[in-house]
């Protein structure tokens, strides 16, 4: 069994990575606005790895005995001044998920609760990677900034970004 305390912060986890895939959705919808059809698909794709995210999380919370209870998802930003602002604050947000994620498993570990702390080590490892991608391509738009095809290029190559399957089964995948 899950201690309440933990099972109450996995589940302000699992709100946080569904708020992350609605943040993600909003800057695709920018991003396809100003006809960037491939930062648009790299950003549906990190929605969807935002939801498998979730996913991961209501499966451990229900394996463990817990119970997963949904919240209110606040509303994204809709707006940016620049495909560069929009990869500035993806990356900004990532670190900021890399501290919940710490949070939680300072908890685990002051919880005791050796599988959760097992559990959140694929996490802990996955937000290297996560702010590692975002922060990629904010330096490559950087660069792009000196020359006048550079974004046109960045664009073509994310759009080349495979699309996560998000299965109901995530923990099984
Ligand atoms: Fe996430
Ligand atoms: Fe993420």
């Amino acid at each position: 069994m899950l201690s309440p305390k933990l099972e109450e912060a996995l589940n302000q986890q699992i709100n946080a990575e569904l708020y992350s895939a609605y943040l993600y959705f909003s800057m695709a919808t920018y991003l396809s606005s100003i006809d960037l059809a491939g930062c648009a698909h790299w950003m549906h794709a990190q929605t969807q790895e935002e939801l498998l995210h979730s996913s991961k999380m209501y499966e451990y919370v229900n394996e463990r005995g817990g119970r997963v209870v949904l919240n209110a998802i606040k509303a994204p930003k809709t707006q940016w001044a620049s495909p560069l602002e929009v990869f500035e604050d993806a990356y900004r947000h990532e670190q900021h998920v890399t501290s919940l994620i710490n949070s939680l498993m300072e908890l685990a570990i002051s919880e005791k609760d050796h599988a959760t702390q097992i559990f959140l080590q694929w996490f802990v490892s996955e937000q290297v990677e996560e702010e590692a991608s975002a922060n990629g391509v904010v330096q490559r738009m950087k660069l792009a900034q000196a020359s006048p095809g550079g974004l046109f290029m960045i664009d073509k190559e994310l759009s080349t970004r495979p699309v996560p399957f998000v299965l109901a089964t995530a923990n099984k995948a």
